[in-house]
């Protein structure tokens, strides 16, 4: 842990990422340590460490089964952990009430691997639901904030109305965006949010992703497969391997890790495109 101080700022004229050029605080703004997860003998995370720091894309990968979304809903707190603390903007998630819990955890934005939205309601229903259950808005007031954000990822107004039926998957994934943003969240989880889209689409939510981040300062935990979002997006990733996070650090430092599997992931063929193709792409520096 004590190398997340290694600051990005100083790496930054060694990274081909444009996400970069953000400057998080230090801060953490969630803190695990020791935490201890398991399914009956299934001992998923032993010992696990991890920071979010204020205001970073951190990027969460792995191999498949090493439990990424197992982190991701023990820390937003649908999966109770078998030992260890989650400390979330400074406070220890055991420590809390039912009532005080949920007051934190509105401040989280969630989009899950599985299950986006609801099929049953339009858009703007969706993204009106927890306006109206969570902050208590009026019907008329929430869809009118709901469609706000739709067009803030880049939704056109008629797909307000539309069914999640008639989108596509890049369309979904926005529209889950837009959700995960209603209640204007400190701390945004996003499950595998580019899974399945084409790499055009996938590009286009990495950009939408990092605007967004630069504009409104949220945190971000990010759990991807995707190399190419890791170059665009995170200012750093981390690696669950062996139950735990093996190393968390900038990209350029975490790919040059003496370990097979990291080096399997960002040296081969597929690491190598992605690599390629973001030094390929002109980075947009923001201040
Ligand atoms: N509710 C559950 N009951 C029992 N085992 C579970 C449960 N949820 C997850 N697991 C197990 O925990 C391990 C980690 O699962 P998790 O879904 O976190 O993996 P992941 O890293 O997100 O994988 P993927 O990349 O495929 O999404 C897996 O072995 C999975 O079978
Ligand atoms: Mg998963």
């Amino acid at each position: 842990m004590s190398e997340q101080s290694s600051s990005k700022d100083v790496s930054a004229e060694a990274s081909s990422s444009d996400a970069s050029n953000a400057a998080p605080s230090q801060e953490p703004v969630i803190k695990v340590r020791d935490l201890e997860n398991r399914f009956g003998d299934h001992v998923v995370h032993e010992s696990l460490d991890l920071d979010l720091l204020d205001g970073e894309i951190l990027g969460v990968v792995g191999g498949s089964g090493t439990g990424k979304s197992v982190l991701l809903r023990s820390i937003v707190g649908l999966k109770r952990p078998n030992a260890g603390t989650i400390d979330v903007l400074g406070t220890n998630l055991n420590e809390l009430s039912e009532k005080e819990r949920s007051q934190i955890e509105r401040r989280f934005g969630v989009l899950f691997q599985q299950g986006a939205l609801f099929s049953s309601l339009n858009l703007q229903e969706n993204v009106a639901l927890p306006l109206i259950e969570h902050a208590k808005l009026a019907r008329e007031d929430a869809e009118h904030l709901a469609r706000v954000k739709l067009s803030l990822v880049g939704l056109e107004p008629e797909a307000a109305l539309q069914y999640p039926e008639s989108l596509s998957g890049g369309m979904i994934k926005r529209a889950a965006l837009a959700r995960a943003l209603a209640l204007d969240p400190d701390i945004l989880f996003l499950d595998e949010p580019t899974a399945g889209l084409d790499p055009i689409g996938a590009a286009a939510f990495d950009q939408l992703l990092v605007t967004l981040r630069d504009a409104l300062g949220f945190s971000v935990f990010l759990v991807t497969h995707d190399l190419d979002t890791l170059y665009a997006a995170c200012d750093r990733v981390a690696v669950l391997s062996q139950k735990r996070v093996l190393v968390v650090d900038t990209l350029q430092n975490v790919a040059e890790t003496d370990d097979e599997w990291i080096q399997n992931y960002f040296h081969g063929p597929r690491g190598r495109a992605a690599e390629q193709s973001s030094s390929s792409s002109t980075a947009q520096p923001k201040e």
